[in-house]
């Protein structure tokens, strides 16, 4: 083989191999891999870090931003048990967004809590 010839060959397979990362990786955008593993969901593990880590600069106590407190089991589960906090969450109508300012908190996290809330919002 020449010389042009094997240089034309490695351009070939240069461009297919890239040509082909690049349809693997709008493939993998577009079907993400289902990795929200929604089965072991408990108040102390998942719920309560979770809502530590985003809530708790408005929601810790009742001297807090909002006024509504959402530390502690007992806290959450009066605002669980009155129905609002999937519809803030899920930024639906007749509820505030929330985080408030903020973009919504990762799907999987929203799962998350939401099982934990069809569950019946164990203390667990
Ligand atoms: C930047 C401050 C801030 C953050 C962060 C924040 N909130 Fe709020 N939240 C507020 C304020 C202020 C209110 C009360 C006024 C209102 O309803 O808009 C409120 C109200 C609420 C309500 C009542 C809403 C309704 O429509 O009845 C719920 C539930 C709630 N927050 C949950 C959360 C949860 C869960 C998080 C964390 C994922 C969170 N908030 C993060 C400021 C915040």
């Amino acid at each position: 083989m020449s010389f042009k010839h094997g240089l034309l060959l490695t351009g070939c397979i240069c461009i297919l191999f890239l040509l082909n990362s690049c349809v693997s990786n709008v493939e993998e955008e577009l079907y993400p891999p289902d990795t929200c593993d929604t089965t072991q969901v408990t108040y102390s593990g998942t719920i309560a870090p979770i809502i530590e880590l985003n809530c708790f600069a408005c929601h810790e106590g009742e001297q807090s931003l909002s006024g509504i407190p959402l530390n502690g089991y007992d806290h959450l589960k009066t605002m669980v048990d009155a129905g609002r906090v999937i519809g803030a969450l899920r930024h639906l109508e007749g509820f505030s967004p929330m985080p408030q300012n903020a973009s919504s908190l990762p799907e999987c996290e929203l799962l998350k809590i939401e099982k934990w809330i069809d569950d019946g919002a164990p203390d667990n």
